[in-house]
């Protein structure tokens, strides 16, 4: 997979060359991350890439011109849909998540002061997202957000290939509870269905804590999900459990 990002702290993206699960993706050669500079495609001696806004108001506007030209310069390697990052966007989630993994190549735009002119996002970009109903500083940290996401799910990344799929919201399920040595910490036992080592009990047992945890902490993932019959029938005899309590 291929992702160039536009934006004016290009060495934000370090950060994900450097370090972790991201680091190893990026060591493919298979997934490539570039970043391009609006800077570098200014005409003034300031190298100027924003002023203020038409009506007044506070803060300043990336101006379209650095911002055209740059997108010209991407669009010479990378033809894969330009998305910028900004909080008026559909909201991430797993879903788009994989969608977005699935593609070959994207280039992402990251905003910084108040945003971007309108007219770039009327005439280039091909979709907005955001990370969460909050205010970053700028795109950037809404994209390497997104890029980690991503990265993690491309084949070979993760050291089992069922760490992506078992994971929270991967099911439309928060996560189950996990455990490492030692078998006793401070008193606090690692449930003994666990040291067992009867597959489908423990299978039943990480199913229902992710059944209850889901139902407790967000109800709303359960509401938009379809439900097998042993999913639930694990929820009711858990409602009866509740029930008799
Ligand atoms: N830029 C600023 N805030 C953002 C958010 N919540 N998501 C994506 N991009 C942003």
């Amino acid at each position: 997979m291929r992702i160039d990002v536009i934006t004016l702290f290009p060495g934000m993206f370090d950060v994900l060359r450097e370090n972790g699960i991201t680091r190893i993706a990026l060591e493919r050669e298979s997934a490539g991350l570039s970043c391009y500079n609006p800077r570098d495609f200014t005409g003034d001696r300031h190298r100027t890439v924003d002023d203020r806004p038409y009506g007044g108001g506070p803060g300043m506007v990336m101006m379209p011109e650095p911002l055209d030209r740059c997108i010209d310069a991407v669009r010479q390697a990378n033809s894969g849909p330009l998305i910028y990052l900004s909080p008026q966007g559909e909201t991430l989630d797993q879903r788009l998540v994989e969608e977005l993994a699935g593609l070959p190549s994207l280039v992402f735009l990251c905003g910084r002061y108040e945003g971007v002119d309108e007219r770039i996002l009327v005439s280039r970009v091909d979709r907005e997202v955001s990370i969460g109903d909050y205010v970053l500083a700028g795109g950037e940290l809404a994209a390497m957000v997104l890029i980690e996401c991503m990265l993690r799910l491309l084949p070979g990344v993760l050291g089992s290939a069922e760490s992506a799929t078992q994971d929270s919201f991967s099911a439309g399920l928060l996560d189950h509870p996990h455990y490492t040595r030692p078998e006793d910490y401070r008193g606090m036992r690692v449930p003994g269905v666990l040291l067992g080592g009867n597959h489908a009990e423990i299978g039943r047992w990480r199913l229902n804590r992710s059944l209850e945890r889901t139902r407790t902490r967000r109800p709303d993932l359960l509401e938009r999900r379809m439900l097998s019959e042993v999913e639930q029938q694990l929820l009711t005899a858990l409602d009866t459990e509740q029930n008799d309590e």
